[in-house]
């Protein structure tokens, strides 16, 4: 007898450091718990439960078969039943046979009590001393247990229910604290581009007709002074929106244009800054079209490069922009009758108005075409969610 109890206390030892050692999945080390316990103690089936500090209760939380059924479904408060009176008193209670008879018993239903005569109660204890759980090994003959077994036993089930509570812990800890790098990086990225658009798409182009503006005012200081006037005027304009757009980049990315005069108008001035009397310009553009104020800043940037691409790669002769509601959407069109080109052909790294449009068009819920032939002009319409009811 002592040398069978012995074998399987070395089992159970064994057992109990391969679920300690194991990388601590709690319900497998508790599966793994229940096995070793009824193993160790020789009884029929074993039922674990842990504490539940938040709600003060003992919850069972692994069983052997046939009372798997009744895992998460008993609920014991301090003192209730054999096994609350364990973990009220922190004894572990020994009841050979009868069990019935002991005052302490409540019979439970899921538990199958009927079937077993002989039950062993053994509360666990972490090492800091508070509850951890208690386990129940039941037999249905009369057994006669080792109180210091039952304790070693007591000692290294809750080790092992400690180390994986923990482990949960932890690994429950490390993935919300991933979860939380992922969402920073993601926003911060975001911001970045965001960035990087605003930048390219306001500052930049304004820069690039500052410089041609200054460039035609070179060319025509020699010949007409005027001329050269006019346009160091438009250069100077556009050097004070640049500052403008410069500012309002860094405050809210959005641009000071759309506050001041609204979609329609900005639209509108944006057009005629752009080609002042150079080229021929068809605006229909709609006052009061409802769109979300994101969704503005979206149709202004399109529109913004778009124009600035009809201006430095068009050659073009007219150019036509409209601006209307569709329900539920918001169109903007922006046509030349310029040279054309490959939407689809490949572009070079340094080209982001294209993607950048179709990226902003995107995030924004709307749909963007190119639509190019060579020769024969572009066509750029987007749609866009609106805000009227639909
Ligand atoms: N309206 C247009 N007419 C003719 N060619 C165009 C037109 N719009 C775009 N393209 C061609 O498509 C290319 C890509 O345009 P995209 O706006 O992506 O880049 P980019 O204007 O060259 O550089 P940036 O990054 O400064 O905008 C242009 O280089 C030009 O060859
Ligand atoms: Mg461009």
């Amino acid at each position: 007898m002592e040398e069978a109890l012995e074998v399987s206390q070395n089992r159970l030892l064994r057992g109990v450091i391969a679920a300690l050692t194991s990388d601590g999945e709690l319900d497998a080390v508790l599966g793994s718990v229940i096995d070793l316990v009824t193993d160790a103690t020789g009884g029929d089936v074993c039922v674990l439960y842990l504490w539940d500090a938040a709600h003060d209760r003992l919850v069972l939380r692994a069983a052997s078969p046939p009372l798997q059924s009744a895992v998460g479904e008993v609920r014991l408060r301090l003192g209730e039943g054999v096994t609350g009176w364990a973990a009220e008193h922190e004894q572990v209670v020994v009841i050979p046979e009868d069990k019935w008879g002991d005052p302490r018993y409540k019979y439970i239903p899921e538990l199958q009590g009927e079937r077993y005569t002989s039950m062993i109660s053994v509360p666990l204890f972490a090492r800091s001393g508070s509850l951890l759980g208690v386990f129940n090994v039941h037999a249905s003959d009369r057994r006669d247990y080792d109180l210091d077994v039952l304790k070693l036993t007591g000692s290294l089930v809750a080790g092992a229910v400690e180390h994986a509570d923990l482990f949960r812990a932890l690994a429950e800890k490390e993935a919300a604290l991933a979860g939380m790098m992922r969402r920073t990086i993601e926003a911060q990225e975001e911001e970045r581009r965001r960035v990087a658009t605003e930048i390219h798409d306001g500052v930049t182009q304004q820069l690039v007709s500052i410089w041609y503006r200054l460039q035609a005012c070179g060319r025509s200081l020699a010949t007409d002074q005027g001329q050269a006037a006019r346009e160091l005027e438009a250069a100077k304009l556009l050097v004070d929106e640049a500052l403008d757009e410069a500012r309002n980049a860094i405050h809210d990315l959005r641009p000071s244009v759309l506050d001041d005069l609204g979609l329609a108008p900005a639209l509108r001035a944006l057009v005629h800054r752009q080609f002042a009397d150079e080229i021929a310009v068809d605006l229909d553009i709609a006052d009061g079209v409802a769109s979300p104020t994101h969704h503005e800043v979206v149709l202004y940037r399109v529109a913004q490069e778009a124009i600035a691409n009809i201006w430095r790669h068009a050659d073009a002769r007219r150019v036509k922009v409209a601006l209307f509601e569709e329900r539920p959407y918001v169109v903007l069109v922006v046509g030349d009758d310029g040279r054309g080109f490959d939407p689809a052909a490949k572009r070079s790294r340094m080209s982001f108005g294209l993607a950048g449009m179709a990226e902003r068009v995107s995030l924004a819920g709307g749909r963007l075409n190119v639509h190019s032939t060579p020769g024969r002009g572009t066509v750029v319409t987007v749609l866009i969610p609106g805000g009227g009811p639909s």
